[in-house]
């Protein structure tokens, strides 16, 4: 994607996704943060004009789920509900604006997944075989045998690898390897970030091999037509969750008719969001099992523009994992949300997570750091500064500009930059830096304020024209800051802006409300309450009561 391709206003379909996530376990903040993050992009993206589809969903099938649900006693299918309800609560939570939450137990997805089998069978790409070779369990996939060897013959969850046989189903992932292999080396933004690229065209040295498409050692699982003994292995079925949900196999299921196959079919982008760690089935199986179905006949599909694969959150210097018991689960989520508030918690993810190369530390006093850096005393001590200001000497009410004056700073020519410079981070799936030009544009006002000093101009009259226009510059650029840090914080931003008189009205676009000079003198300011009150790091860090397993 370039600045280009998300030129704005330009209502082009724009399909972003998350990774849909495994029932086995409940929502944390790895979940969250991927949701979050598409949740932003996607905000920004509507708000720039672009017609927006925002998937996620759960994975519903596979071993694990098996397992975890006879452990705790239940159907695989009563375990998949309760935790797909505790998905949907989440990302309702954490304020996720997803059009679609898909769940792969659906009639409409594994009604679709048949008809891709089918399809591949007949073609050939997909035919029975045997196997032997190391297996992760935790993870569902083989390993070859370079890697358990590199390994120690560990699976990733620190286990043992199990050798293992069995006569399945096998994708023919051989014969489309070096078009997978040219397609990664000739598109330079197939695969991102770019370190993650080499990574893959790392791997795409090794030797070709097929992958098994199914099992016969569990039955949670979709039914390989004509075969019914074996179901088809999860990460197949999973991927295709991406398609489904739109009708793109098949629109005749999931009662959406055809009204989806715009977001899918070359005129905008696609990009899939996804965590390094199944970096390999999104880069490599999945654009080669496309490509399989376009030989296949199916040549309406298209290949994702982007696959994104992010980093890790790390705890305290320290994976998160189970067995340490440090995850961040939900309850310290809500916890901290209570304390600092949604947005602040959206904007500590959003601004320091791992969308790099490198994992990031959540870390309860960096939190309070950046908290109040950015929020307490950035934009929220910027913005009552001059609230209160107008409150003071002009009644509440945004004052007029003095004609001519110059004061400084050429306002229009650094909104226009920092608003460019927002689209084309945004447009390169770089969040920070997107939502940087935002805090930059209010770390601008305070830094103003400080050098006109309009609260020592005022002690006289004669200087009031002058501390008017001072003020509505103010105003104005933080109405700005306001718009372009929104998709991270939209309730706080709304509140900053609605006190500014100035709310987004339906159908204003980024375009319109980055233009300068948009705020009408004599619109009513009202000063409130601290938008981001200040925090104390000797203050313990804010945990959560468990509700249960
Ligand atoms: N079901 C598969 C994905 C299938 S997509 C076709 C799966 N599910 S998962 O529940 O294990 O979720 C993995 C995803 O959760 C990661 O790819 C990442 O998006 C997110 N995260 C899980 N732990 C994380 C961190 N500690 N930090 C950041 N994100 C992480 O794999």
């Amino acid at each position: 994607m370039t600045t280009d391709a998300i030129a704005v206003s330009s209502g082009r379909p724009f399909y972003i996704t998350t990774p849909i996530y495994y029932v086995n376990d409940r929502p944390h903040v790895g979940s969250c943060y991927t949701t979050i993050v598409a949740d932003c992009i996607a905000r920004f993206m509507r708000l720039a004009g672009r017609d927006v589809f925002f998937l996620t969903g759960t994975d519903e099938h596979g071993q694990k789920v098996e397992k975890s649900a006879a452990e705790k006693g239940k159907s695989p299918q009563e375990l998949a509900d309760e935790n797909a309800r505790h998905f949907r609560e989440a990302f309702e939570f954490i304020g996720s604006t997803h059009d679609d939450f898909i769940r792969t137990t659906e009639d409409r997805h594994e009604k679709q997944v048949q008809e891709v089998l089918k399809a591949l069978i007949a073609s050939g790409d997909i035919y029975l075989g045997e196997f032997e070779g190391w297996y992760d369990e935790g993870q569902e996939e083989y390993v070859t045998e370079n890697q358990a060897r590199e390994r120690d013959y560990t699976a990733f969850n620190g286990k043992p690898l199990v050798k293992a046989t069995e006569q399945n189903y096998y994708f023919r992932l051989t014969k489309y390897w070096d078009r997978v292999r040219k397609l990664i080396e000739e598109n330079e933004t197939f695969v991102r970030p770019a370190g993650k690229r080499s990574e893959v065209l790392g791997r795409l040295k090794d030797e070709a091999r097929d992958v098994p498409v199914s099992r016969t050692n569990f039955s949670w699982g979709i039914p390989v037509p004509g075969d019914e003994q074996h179901v088809t292995y999860v990460w197949i079925d999973a991927l295709m969750n991406y398609m489904t949900a739109l009708g793109k196999i098949d629109e005749g299921f999931g009662g959406v008719g055809g009204s989806r196959q715009k977001y899918w079919d070359g005129s905008g982008e696609v990009v899939h969001l996804i965590g390094k760690e199944i970096l390999w089935f999104h880069a490599v199986i999945w654009p080669a099992l496309i490509m399989a179905l376009e030989d296949a006949g199916r040549d309406d599909l298209k290949l994702p523009t982007t696959v994104y694969a992010h980093s890790f959150w790390i705890r305290e210097g320290k994976k998160m994992s189970k067995t340490l018991g440090n995850f961040i689960d939900l309850e310290t989520i809500h916890a901290y949300c209570d304390r600092y508030g949604l947005d602040a918690f959206r904007w500590y993810m959003l601004t320091q997570g791992p969308l790099s190369a490198t994992d990031a530390d959540f870390a309860y006093e960096h939190f309070v750091e950046v908290y109040n850096a950015d929020l307490a005393n950035g934009f929220g001590n910027a913005h009552s500064r001059v609230t209160n200001m107008i409150a003071k000497y002009f009644g509440g009410e945004v004052p007029l500009q003095e004609e001519n004056a110059d004061l400084g700073v050429d306002w229009p020519a650094t909104i226009a930059q920092k608003t460019a410079e927002a689209v084309s981070a945004m447009g390169a799936v770089d969040v920070a830096g997107a939502l940087k030009a935002g805090l930059e544009v209010s770390n601008a006002v305070d830094l103003f304020i400080n050098e006109t000093a309009p609260f020592r101009l005022a002690k006289d009259e004669a200087n009031l024209p002058r501390v008017g226009t001072i003020l509505y510059q103010c105003a104005e650029a933080l109405r700005i800051a306001a718009v372009l840090m929104r998709p991270a914080m939209p309730d706080a931003m709304d509140a900053a802006l609605e006190r500014l008189g100035s709310p987004i009205r339906d159908g204003q676009t980024l375009q319109d409300l980055t233009r300068w000079g948009l705020l009408r003198p004599g619109t009513s300011v009202e000063k409130g309450d601290a938008l981001f009150p200040r925090a104390d790091a000797k203050d313990p860090e804010p945990s959560g009561v468990k509700t249960g397993a």
